[in-house]
């Protein structure tokens, strides 16, 4: 994981009206992101570029969403649903997601994605359900604790 300690409680609020837009090959490798996505990523458009859509993954997504998502947008389905990504400074903000095929002559050519701001309330709301879905799947699990300043001293 490539978040640092400081930064990863810190969100990044999507501005209402702003729109994320990219574009993958059929492997999820990125071939088109639009300035937003850079601007509310922290990465730059050409950092984007050529990457796997993966390197945004939040380690607080559970692992069955994209499992799903693949297999929705596999079989020429589109995908909707909410997705909590990384930035690169480790910060996160969170996005209400359609991901589906591009045809060209009726053939899967491409993927895309547009990706648009949601309420504080269903932030919450799937924070939760996704933290469950978690405890359910045996996934990867969140934790925060307070420790005395003393053994934080030790860990440093
Ligand atoms: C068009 C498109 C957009 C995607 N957008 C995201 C995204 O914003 N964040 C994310 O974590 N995964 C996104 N994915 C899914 C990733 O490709 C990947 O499956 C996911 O991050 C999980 O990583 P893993 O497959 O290595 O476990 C997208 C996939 C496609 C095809």
């Amino acid at each position: 994981m490539t978040y640092n300690d400081s930064n990863f409680l810190i969100e990044t609020i999507v501005p209402e009206g702003e729109v994320i837009i990219s574009r993958t090959d059929l492997k999820g490798i990125i071939t088109y992101a639009n300035e937003t996505f850079a601007d509310i990523s922290g990465y730059k458009v050409e950092e984007l570029i050529g990457k796997p859509h993966n390197l945004l993954r939040h380690p607080d997504m559970p692992r069955v969403a994209f499992e799903h998502l693949w297999t929705t947008i596999q079989s020429g389905k589109m995908w909707q649903g909410y997705v909590k990504n990384m930035r690169k400074d480790g910060g996160y903000y969170w996005v209400y997601a359609e991901v589906s095929g591009v045809y060209k002559d009726d053939v899967l050519v491409e993927y895309k994605s547009m990706r648009s701001p949601i309420s504080k309330e269903t932030i919450t709301k799937m924070q939760r359900k996704y933290d469950e879905m978690k405890l359910k799947n045996k996934d990867m699990i969140r934790v925060i604790r307070y420790i005395p300043f003393d053994e934080y001293v030790e860990l440093k």
